[in-house]
Formats: C-alpha cells, sequence, structure tokens
C-alpha cells in the first residue's frame, strides 16, 4: 500500500488532496498545527470526510518543533503544503510567522525526509515567486523569479532549499500554484469572501481596480497536479500548476452575479502592498511531464465555491438554530 505524509492536512488543498489520496488508496498521515490564521473548527470542518477513515491519522503539531522521524520511518511520500499563506499580512512584523511557517518549516521537512530516505517531497510553491513578469504567460525555464512581496520570497527561498536537499539526492517537486479556488477555499481569498458578501448583502472590499487578473485554478485540478507530482517518473524540480483561466476580478464578480442572482455592494480600497496586477502559467511542462492538463472551467468552478459557502451558511444556522432551541428548553 502506498504511504504518503501531508503537512497541512487539515488546510484547503492538504484535505482535499488527503481525501483523494485515501481514495486512491493511500495510508496517509495528516500532520496540521491548526495555526490561528483562520478558525480552528474551519479546518476541522474541512478534515470530516476522512474522519474515522482507517486510512487516515491527524497528528497534531508544529512542524518548526515536531520531531518528524517517527512519521517518516517508513519513507512514505511527502506532500508538504503546510504554511502561512497570504500576501498582505507577509509584511511588518507578520513576517516572523511567514518565515517560521513558511522557511524554517520547510527546511525541517526537506531535512528530515532525506535523512529518513524518503524518495520525494512534493510541496508547494507559488506564482507569488514571478511577481510582475516581464512577459507572459509565466514559463518555469524562462521567466526570472522575482516576487513582489514578503511571502513570495519566502517561497523562493524555499525554492532555493529545495535545490540544496536536491543537490543531495532527495527528488524534490515543487509546485507553484495559481490561485486555487473552489469548495473549503480559505476565508480570507477574495472569491470566498465575494460568495459570502453576495450571500448576506454586505459589502465587498475591492482592491484596486478590479482589472488585475489571475489564473485561476479549481481545487481539484491543483490536487490532481499534486498526485500526480507523487507518481511521476523523473519529475523536474518546479512545475506552474495553473488553471488556464485567466480572468480578471471584474470577470469574476460579473459571474458571480450571475450565479447568485444578486448584485455585489462594492466597496473600493486602493491597491493592496504586494498584489501582482497579473498572473497566468504556461503549463507545458507539467502536460508534458505529469500527464495533468485543468479540466474544471471557471464558471463551473465559480459555481462549485458558491454551492459550498451556501451550503455551509445553512449549515451554521441549522446549527446555531438548535443551540438556541437547547438553551431555551434548558
Ligand atoms: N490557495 C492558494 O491559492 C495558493 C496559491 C499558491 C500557493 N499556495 C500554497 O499552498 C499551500 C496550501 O495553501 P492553502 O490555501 O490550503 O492554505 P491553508 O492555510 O488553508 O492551509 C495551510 C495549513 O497549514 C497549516 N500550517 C501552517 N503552518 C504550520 C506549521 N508550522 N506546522 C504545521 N502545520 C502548519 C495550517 O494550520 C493550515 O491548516 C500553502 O503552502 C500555500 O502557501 C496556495
Amino acid at each position: 500500500m502506498r504511504r504518503a505524509l501531508v503537512t497541512g492536512c487539515a488546510g484547503f488543498i492538504g484535505s482535499h488532496l488527503s481525501e483523494r489520496l485515501v481514495a486512491e488508496g493511500w495510508q496517509v498521515v495528516g500532520v496540521d498545527a491548526f495555526t490561528p490564521y483562520y478558525d480552528r473548527d474551519d479546518k476541522l470542518d474541512n478534515l470530516g470526510a476522512l474522519d474515522g477513515s482507517p486510512r487516515f491519522m491527524l497528528v497534531e503539531g508544529d512542524l518548526c518543533t515536531l520531531d518528524l522521524e517517527p512519521l517518516l520511518e517508513d519513507a512514505p511520500v511527502v506532500f508538504h503544503l503546510a504554511a502561512q499563506p497570504g500576501v498582505r499580512l507577509s509584511f511588518g512584523e507578520g513576517f516572523a510567522r511567514y518565515t517560521a511557517d513558511n522557511m524554517l518549516a520547510t527546511q525541517r521537512v526537506f531535512e528530515a525526509a532525506a535523512a529518513a530516505g524518503c524518495r520525494r517531497v512534493v510541496w508547494a510553491s507559488s506564482s507569488s515567486v514571478y511577481g510582475d513578469a516581464a512577459a507572459y504567460p509565466c514559463i518555469e525555464a524562462e521567466t526570472p523569479t522575482s516576487p513582489r512581496s514578503p511571502y513570495g520570497v519566502t517561497k523562493r527561498a524555499c525554492e532555493d532549499l529545495a535545490d540544496i536537499y536536491r543537490g543531495q539526492g532527495l527528488e524534490t517537486v515543487g509546485l507553484r500554484y495559481f490561485t486555487v479556488y473552489g469548495p473549503r477555499q480559505r476565508p480570507d481569498m477574495a472569491m470566498r469572501i465575494l460568495c459570502e458578501s453576495l450571500l448576506e448583502g454586505t459589502p465587498f472590499p475591492l482592491y484596486g481596480d478590479g482589472g488585475q487578473s489571475r489564473d485561476f485554478t479549481h481545487v481539484a485540478d491543483a490536487v490532481d497536479a499534486t498526485y500526480r507530482a507523487g507518481l511521476a517518473d523523473d519529475p523536474a524540480a518546479i512545475y506552474n500548476v495553473g488553471g488556464g483561466h485567466e480572468a480578471t476580478l471584474a470577470d469574476v464578480i460579473l459571474t458571480l452575479e450571475d450565479l447568485a442572482g444578486r448584485r455585489a455592494v462594492l466597496d473600493h480600497r486602493p491597491d493592496q502592498a504586494g498584489d501582482v496586477r497579473r498572473t497566468a502559467a504556461d503549463t507545458t511542462r507539467a502536460r508534458e511531464d505529469l500527464g495533468w492538463a485543468a479540466s474544471v472551467g471557471l464558471r463551473d468552478g465559480l459555481r462549485s465555491e458558491l454551492d459550498w459557502v451556501m451550503a455551509r451558511r445553512k449549515a451554521l444556522s441549522a446549527a446555531t438554530r438548535s443551540k438556541r432551541a437547547a438553551a431555551v428548553a434548558g
């Protein structure tokens, strides 16, 4: 039976990846520190489908201090997704968190995986390493990396760390994810906030003019690329994982308004520090080496996220109602 260690298993992408691995018959150990970036209960909910599965074991712990040796005894494939994500908070005092959860944690994972004789670590880099590129789409072997945020710098540093351990015989495969979205998207991400705003009728903070574009990647596609990277023969050190659906934020607002049947209330704000104007991925390398191609179209993908946000709101309000009823009865 194939074995995997998934770090960041309770997060957005990590929980979907863990489900995919279990569904494919793998034995999965998941590590997560339940960092306070967003609600612990949200992360526990992310793990809901894995609850009770004999193929999944959760270890709660911080990769900056956790003894990884016992978790790597049978040399699993490591999928290292844990990190402190988000661009905005990486400025100022927040950077300390990013250096720990991104750079230190990643160095410890590479070090421990190499010592345990693991064959491969597939890990999450980011499109943020490109910054504002001179030409699009970005190509791994050609486009220089020039991050515009401290977050991007930590991911860039992790790519350098990966090269060092790769030089020592550890296969590292870094995936530059381009704006991943879909069910369970992190609550700090624009699409999720927009879905919540549309359903609640509250203002959506629109930073900049809405003309900034992203190569949106549905989480099912991001997970598929990640899974394939764990199995591929002789993979490269870095792959772009972009959904091939570049759209502006203004386009996304229009599509979600159409799907929700409501107009968004926009709260216009200035550009955010660290935000790039455009992202777009050339995914030829992932197609050729991993046999991967994105399959979820933007409208269908947005619908899947909106439906999830709607279902979650219903479940939460039902839970609140039954708590209130219990309190009245008590
Ligand atoms: N979501 C995106 O659009 C996107 C884009 C580019 C790159 N990425 C990268 O993909 C990965 C997953 O992102 P996500 O959106 O699922 O984020 P997420 O915050 O939902 O998941 C990350 C998980 O890692 C855990 N974690 C953080 N630091 C830890 C530590 N020191 N020890 C153990 N666990 C720790 C957190 O508790 C969290 O559950 C991250 O590395 C992120 O930087 C995400």
